[in-house]
């Protein structure tokens, strides 16, 4: 086992003191500046080793698994250089170590998140490594003494940070000290790439997840829609029919005929609601005459229903089922919310094709509201805007919301046309019940 070597305790000075404070700083923000966790974790050892004053730094990211503690080793850029520039090849930093539990120091500072100062590089990973490359190592870089402090972060070891010091030092407590700081900091580094994986990983799930339940919901809202136009309304229409066929005998009992006229009412209203119903779930149109259509002619409805002014402005363009789906439910959301609540007297609506994007807008001159206040505030229930921004990132574009209380709203959505876009006209339920039989 490394002897522990005697301690200098004078405190560093002041000069010192703003030096490591600001090599420390630097070292907690590694993480932000590197999109890759080793190259954070070299920058980590390269301010370590200023801040230490030390000839060499590395680190080891450990991982105990069914017993067995295996490391990974990270060094500073100057020590893989100097330990190449003596021809030690291939480069230690591409090594998978694994290591004694018992014998080897790295591994007792890694259980006993104890930091130690050792003077012998071969006890820091015995038995495994060679004798002879380590006293190479050691001759080779000039090494007299290794501090080793535990990588600790919410009270786990995720490694152990060495720094390496040459004849003319002696290593001072306040190294120690420093070396904690800098192995919490590269623990914390590990700790934020991890959470930032899972975070992208869930993300990257939850998104396929939504993608699929909005296929799904399109798939199912299709096949409702052809059971009620092929099964109930196709029943009604026949019935409407021999409704009819009784009516035209010129003889009938007293007082039947009335009964007969209203039976006919009836079953007209029950067809005119089958095909609402059809329209709500899924407009025939949206993938007959395409979303621009079917947005013209039902904004053209609800002005004629709400008395608002509403302004249409579209290219005349198709783009993919799956587009033109999404798009017109983000567009139809917009435009429910306007009539829910903006007590607007004026919509515009429109839709552009720019050389690679789509662009639609609704834009309303009613109260407006806060958005950055709504999102503070989710509600469970309103999911308007949410299923929004959801559907807009799938398609892998941006939504802006533009609002202010009073000052009306923007919502104005963005997406990239997609790179072999072929409008995607197929046939779906189309409600044909015999127009002349109503
Ligand atoms: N055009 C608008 N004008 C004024 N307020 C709006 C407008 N659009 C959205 N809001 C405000 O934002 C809130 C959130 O909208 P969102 O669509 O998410 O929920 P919702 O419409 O209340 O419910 P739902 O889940 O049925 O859509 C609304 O309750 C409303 O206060
Ligand atoms: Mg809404």
């Amino acid at each position: 086992m490394g002897r522990v070597g005697s301690l200098q305790t004078e405190p560093p000075d002041l000069t010192r003191h703003v030096a490591t404070l600001d090599a420390i700083e630097r070292a907690m923000c590694a993480g932000d500046c590197y999109d890759d966790l080793d190259d954070a974790l070299r920058s980590i050892l390269d301010v370590c080793a200023e801040a230490l004053g030390c000839a060499y730094s590395g680190l080891m990211v450990l991982d105990m698994h069914d017993g067995e503690l295996t490391g990974r080793l990270i060094l500073q850029p100057k020590t893989t250089k100097s330990l190449c520039s003596a021809g030690l090849q291939p480069p230690v930093a591409q090594w998978l170590l694994q290591l004694d539990l018992t014998q080897s120091l790295v591994a007792r500072v890694f259980l006993e998140h104890r930091t130690r100062v050792v003077s012998c590089l071969h006890d820091l990973t015995r038995p495994h490594w060679d004798a002879y490359a380590v006293h190479l190592v050691q001759r080779s870089l000039g090494i007299t003494s290794i501090a080793l402090a535990p990588m600790l972060t919410g009270g786990e070891c995720l490694g152990v940070v060495a720094a390496a010091f040459d004849k003319a030092q002696a290593v001072a407590e306040w190294h120690l000290t420093v070396l904690r700081l800098f192995a919490r900091c590269a623990a914390a580094s590990i700790k934020h790439a991890d959470l930032s994986r899972t975070l992208v990983d869930r993300e990257q799930q939850v998104s396929h997840l939504l993608k699929a339940t909005i296929d799904a919901q399109e798939r199912e809202r299709e096949r409702i829609c052809l059971e009620i136009h092929d099964g109930v309304t196709q029943t009604l229409a026949a019935a409407h029919h021999y409704v009819q066929v009784v009516d035209s005998y010129p003889q009938l009992p007293e007082g039947v005929r009335p009964h007969i006229h209203r039976a006919g009412t009836l079953v007209r209203t029950a067809i005119r609601e089958a095909r609402e119903l059809i329209a709500t779930l899924r407009p025939a149109a949206l993938d007959t005459l395409g979303l621009v259509v079917t947005l013209r002619n039902e904004m053209e409805d609800l002005g004629a229903q709400t008395g608002m002014c509403i302004e249409f402005e579209a290219d005349e363009v198709r783009f993919a089922k799956a587009t033109e789906t999404a798009l017109y439910r983000i567009m139809r959301e917009a435009v429910t919310n306007v009539t829910k609540h903006a007590r607007a007297s004026r919509v515009a609506v429109r839709v552009k094709q720019a050389r690679d994007r789509i662009l639609v807008e609704v834009q309303d001159d009613g109260v407006g509201f806060d958005p950055a206040a709504e999102a503070r505030q989710p509600t469970p229930h309103k999911v308007g805007l949410l299923s929004m921004r959801k559907r807009v990132e799938l398609l892998g574009g941006a939504l802006t919301l533009v609002s202010r209380p009073t000052e009306g709203t923007l919502v104005r959505v963005e997406v990239p046309l997609p790179a072999h876009s072929s409008p995607a006209v197929e046939r779906v339920a189309v409600c044909e019940v015999a127009e002349e039989a109503l």
